[in-house]
């Protein structure tokens, strides 16, 4: 079992759209079983809440599902439990190796850098509108099947 948990500032737009999209992309690829996934925010604004509309309905113009999503903040625990922790920006990256143990630091990776079609090495916040909820959407798309890849290249699928 692989685990996977999704980082970004309020865990309401970008990390639940990663979750959902990663969710769905390696389920078709046949392998849905071998991962445990969640997402978490580093700030706790809208723990309890739904994921953003926005970003629910932008995700359900390509067949996500965000409806079950609840924002959760990221908890000590998560760097012991999970075996790869992604920071959406590179704030959110700063923040989580602020709060991981040094003997994690290595599951601690900018999603972005397994990204193949985008050069970009962040995953813009679109809350304030500074870019698109579809735009997050390419840039996870391209991110999750890259680390798919990656996986499979490396033999740990
Ligand atoms: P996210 O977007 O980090 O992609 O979930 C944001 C959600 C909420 C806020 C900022 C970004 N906020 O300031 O409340």
């Amino acid at each position: 079992m692989r685990r996977v948990l999704f980082v970004c500032l309020g865990n309401i737009c970008r990390s639940p759209t990663a979750e959902y999209v990663f969710r769905k992309i390696a389920a078709e690829a046949g392998h849905g079983a071998r991962f445990e996934i969640e997402s978490a925010g580093t700030h706790a604004f809208h723990v309890g809440g739904a994921a953003d509309g926005r970003s629910t309905a932008a995700a359900a113009k390509r067949g996500y599902d965000l409806s079950p999503h609840t924002a959760r903040r990221v908890a000590p625990d998560d760097f012991e439990r999970f075996d790869h922790v992604f920071a959406m920006d590179g704030s959110n990256l700063a923040n989580l190796r602020a709060a991981c143990p040094k003997e994690h630091l290595d599951r601690v990776e900018p999603f972005m850098k397994y990204a193949r079609s985008f050069a970009e090495t962040e995953v813009p916040d679109p809350y304030y509108g500074e870019a698109g909820f579809d735009r997050v959407l390419d840039l996870v798309e391209d991110a999750s099947r890259g680390f798919l890849a990656h996986l499979a290249e490396s033999d740990l699928l």
